[in-house]
């Protein structure tokens, strides 16, 4: 009965076929999946086995029959192969899934606020970097300074305008008008080059104290930074230069300074140095009264009776001083009509910067 033979091959290729089909579905993962392969598919499996049957065919039926088997098992064969693959994709995504790390920062309360450094704080750390970057040192001096250091030292005398009780908030201590809350941070000048011997090159930045009604322009505290360098041979040219590279380096490459003729009893010859005004870029407004400059500071050639205060030869020594408001420098930088707002401590105004 060879022709039932025959149909009986084909029909348990369905049989298999469909079975093969079921338990597919319910592979669960790879080992079982492999088991289900090595079954039906490998040298002793189920569909190698219907091989068996070929030698009771006559050989037509069994051309037919042996391409039957080959053509379920190509079929069989592709169809493990696609399942293989998507499994392996939902089994890789599921473990994406669970190893996914969420590194975006979450702050649960939505009025968290961390706070940052004051405006004046960073102004006054980003001109110590940049004269760090210059070679210069950084010091400090104290905020309660007597009479000798703030003026008597610095060249100016009793009689000076600048002493005048109208400017300076002095202390009771001691005998009265001898001790004071610095007016400038020049006392400092003098505090270094006591301290050690030239050269020296340095900048000392600090709170200073006037007697000044509060408006847009004037705060009765604020801040100054000034600058010393006393060596041999030092020139008016090295303290232009100077001026000149900080201003590039704070304000960029659109705003250059100048000096103007000025006097200071603690320098000779003195100058007030200007630099381009912020807001117009020089070509002149209401900021800067039409003139495209706008004065930041004082500066000059260290004057021989301030050598003499601390015991330094003017003969042999010779330097530059500057000083300017470091609240007036971030006023400009970032147009701040107000100079108020730098006390009056509003988060709405400070986290800005
Ligand atoms: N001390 C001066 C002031 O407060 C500024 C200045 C510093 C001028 C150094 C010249 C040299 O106005």
């Amino acid at each position: 009965m060879p022709e039932n033979l025959l149909e009986e091959i084909a029909g348990q290729i369905e049989t298999l076929k469909s079975r093969f089909h079921s338990q597919l579905k319910l592979v669960k993962d790879l080992g079982q999946l492999k088991e289900l392969e090595a079954s039906v598919l490998s040298k002793k499996g189920t569909i190698a086995q219907l091989n068996r049957h070929l030698g009771a065919l006559d050989p037509e039926e069994r051309r037919t029959a042996g391409a039957l088997i080959n053509q379920a098992r190509t079929e069989l064969q592709a169809e493990f192969e696609q399942s293989l693959s998507q499994l392996m994709k939902k089994w890789r995504e599921e473990e994406l899934a669970v190893e996914k790390i969420d590194l975006s920062e979450i702050i649960s309360d939505s009025n968290f606020f961390a706070g940052r450094m004051h405006l004046i704080t960073r102004t006054r750390q980003e001109l110590e970097d940049v004269f760090v970057g210059m070679g210069f040192t950084v010091e400090e001096g104290p905020e309660v300074e007597s009479d000798w250091y703030n003026f008597e030292a610095l060249n100016i005398p009793p009689y000076h305008p600048a002493r005048a009780g109208q400017d300076s908030f002095y202390l009771r201590y001691r005998e009265p008008e001898s001790m004071l809350l610095r007016t400038h941070t020049s006392p400092v000048q003098i505090r270094v080059m006591q301290s050690r011997q030239p050269p020296i090159y340095a900048v000392m930045p600090g709170r200073v104290f006037r007697r000044d009604t509060a408006d847009a322009r004037h705060t009765p505290a604020f801040h100054q930074i000034e600058g010393l360098v006393v060596d041999k041979g030092i020139t008016f040219g090295h303290l232009a230069g100077t001026i000149e590279t900080f201003t590039q380096a704070i304000f960029g490459p659109n705003i250059v300074s100048r000096l103007r003729p000025a006097f200071f009893p603690f320098t000779e010859p003195s100058a007030e140095f200007e630099i381009t005004c912020t807001i117009c870029e020089g070509g002149g407004c209401r900021t800067c009264s039409q003139t495209g400059w706008i004065e930041l500071g004082g500066c000059g050639m260290v004057d021989p009776n301030v050598f003499n205060a601390v015991g330094l030869d003017p003969e042999e020594w010779s330097g530059f001083a500057f000083g300017f408001g470091i609240d007036r420098l971030a006023q400009m930088r970032h147009s701040i009509s107000d100079m108020r707002v730098l006390l009056d401590n509003d988060v709405r105004f400070l986290r800005q910067f």
